[in-house]
């Protein structure tokens, strides 16, 4: 497993303008990967970005924004997120509904990879989290989909299921992995689920993989890569 290997084909990031997908966009950059972003507001995006990426602006709502976005793209990272009950930032519309039909025009374009951050506890209806719009259940529909669409057909997928997200560097966590949605409770840097990203484009473990990710304990790590072996 190498996580400096070449890697020179052309990566979309949706949700790029938000706290995970900028990381997502400075990780591929990082390792000198070919970004384009899908942004509601190109403003934004170049404000962000400058030139360093492509951009198509648009929302996820718009098909015709969506299939542009994903034409010629290997790989489709969806750091996507609902910000309000209702309307156009909400959990049906946007986790739902748009990483659906991102990842169904991302196969239609023959996009090999698809990585969804997705959420802890998205298998418990009941949990407090899910009274945002019932956010979970609708997070969980899509990557049904997701799993279904992406494991067919030469294509894999990647779905993280972060906890609580915080803020800073990557790599100065030891993390903990676990798959089966048995963690409560946790947190994690949004650097390193951009970092585990990115890592799932090039190495083969993290195919058709879903999984929960927490910090562990503090401990600067050299490469996140393996933690994609300790999964079944
Ligand atoms: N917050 C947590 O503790 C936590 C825990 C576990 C999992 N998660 C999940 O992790 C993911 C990333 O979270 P985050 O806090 O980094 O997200 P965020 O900062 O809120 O970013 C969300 C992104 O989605 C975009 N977006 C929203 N509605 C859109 C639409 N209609 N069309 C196109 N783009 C749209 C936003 O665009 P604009 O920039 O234009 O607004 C933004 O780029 C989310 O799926 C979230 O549910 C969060």
């Amino acid at each position: 497993m190498d996580d400096k290997k070449e890697y020179s084909k052309k990566v979309l990031v949706a949700g790029a303008t938000g706290k995970t997908g900028s990381w997502v966009v400075r990780r591929l950059l990082h390792y000198k990967v070919p970004v384009r972003v899908l942004a509601r507001s190109e403003q934004k995006a170049r404000e962000m970005f400058g030139d360093t990426v492509e951009v198509v602006e648009g929302k996820i709502q718009d098909p015709e924004a969506v299939r542009r976005a994903v034409s010629g793209c290997d790989a489709v990272i969806s750091a996507l997120g609902s910000s309000a009950v209702s309307g156009e930032a909400s959990p049906s519309e946007v986790d739902r509904d748009g990483a659906i039909r991102l990842a169904d025009e991302a196969a239609k374009a023959g996009a090999r990879h698809f990585v969804m951050v997705s959420s802890l506890a998205v298998t418990k209806w009941f949990h407090p989290l899910n009274l945002f719009g019932g956010v979970l259940s609708k997070k969980l529909v899509a990557e049904e989909h997701i799993r279904e669409l992406f494991a067919a057909n030469g294509r894999s997928y990647t779905i993280i299921r972060p906890g609580g997200l915080k803020d800073d560097e990557p790599l100065q966590y030891r993390l903990h992995v676990d798959q089966g949605d048995r963690l409560w409770n946790g947190w994690i840097n949004r650097s390193d689920v951009a970092e585990l990203a990115v890592l799932s484009l090039w190495v083969p473990a993290a195919a058709n993989k879903t999984f929960e990710v927490v910090v562990e304990a503090e401990e600067p790590q050299q490469s996140l890569a393996e933690y994609y072996a300790k999964l079944s």
